[in-house]
């Protein structure tokens, strides 16, 4: 495991444990993009924490944070090491104390991410992927064991994920098509609303396959490696190879993969 690596390991796991005492408490919840789309005192101290870390032990590297406390608000392209910071995925469920919500830390070096952390606390599961190392998941201190995707072969055994923008009331691309398609094709779908987990849930094969659309790169950098770590496959809905400027992914155990986008081939909005 490289220094890097447990670093970024040691700093999610703060970072959640800071999280967990947030959640006992009473704290100030005010509202971003939306009325649906929250930030608590607890993003912002998650955060903060995660930053100065970066900040102190790698200062000449960029950090893309989702409550704006790094240096970039959109993702350049080719930059040599950029963070890409999610302090608490899952703010709604969190707000509710309904429990799904994570840590989610990546680094990228020109525009590829090498490492991806995701931290489930309330799990005490830690996943991990170092490009090239495979995905792990240590959970509750057992030392780590290495992920695999599922072998579900056809939609009819899937169970898929996905979730929908905080802007989804004004706005024509909003998904619910795609879901409407695949809710009877598959197994089951389910919407639990925290992204990385999804993606890390995939990465187990606990889940078959995710798919959402307008998120950001700090939603979706690590598990896009670990769920490619994990033998998984991941692109856009049109089924181009992904990157870091993508606004929507699938993400599967490669065996569905067609069978999703071509659901969704026939759904797209404006489209027969
Ligand atoms: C949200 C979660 C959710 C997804 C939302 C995201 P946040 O992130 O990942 O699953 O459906 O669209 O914005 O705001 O809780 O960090
Ligand atoms: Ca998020
Ligand atoms: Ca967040």
């Amino acid at each position: 495991m490289t220094a890097v690596l447990e670093f970024a390991l040691d700093t999610a796991r703060r970072a959640g444990r800071l999280l967990c005492e947030f959640a006992d408490r009473q704290h100030t919840i005010g509202h971003k993009s939306t009325v649906i789309d929250l930030v608590t005192e607890a993003d912002l101290a998650s955060e903060r924490l995660i930053v100065d870390a970066i900040r102190t032990r790698f200062p000449d590297h960029t950090i893309q944070s989702e409550e704006g406390l790094g240096d970039l608000g959109t993702v350049v392209p080719g930059v040599p090491h950029l963070w890409l910071v999610d302090p608490l995925d899952g703010t709604v469920n969190y707000a509710h104390r309904y429990p799904m919500w994570a840590v989610s830390l990546a680094l990228a070096e020109a525009g590829k991410v090498v490492i991806g952390v995701a931290y489930d606390p309330l799990r005490d599961e830690i996943f991990w992927a170092e490009r090239g190392q495979g995905a792990w998941l240590d959970c509750r201190g057992n030392g780590g064991a290495r992920l695999q995707v599922s072998t579900a072969p056809r939609l009819q055994q899937a169970l898929l994920a996905t979730g929908f923008p905080y802007r989804l009331a004004f706005l024509a691309d909003n998904n619910l098509a795609e879901f409407n398609a695949a809710v009877p094709r598959a197994q089951g779908v389910r919407r639990a609303g925290a992204a990385v987990l999804d993606l890390a849930h995939v990465a187990a094969g606990r889940l078959d396959g995710y798919w959402e659309k307008h998120l950001q790169p700090w939603d979706w950098a690590a598990g896009w490696l670990l769920v490619e770590e994990a033998g998984g496959t991941v692109t856009t809905l049109d089924g181009r190879p992904w990157s870091l400027q993508e606004n929507n992914m699938a993400a599967t155990n490669g065996l569905i993969h067609d069978e999703l986008l071509n659901v969704f081939r026939h759904t797209v909005v404006g489209k027969e």
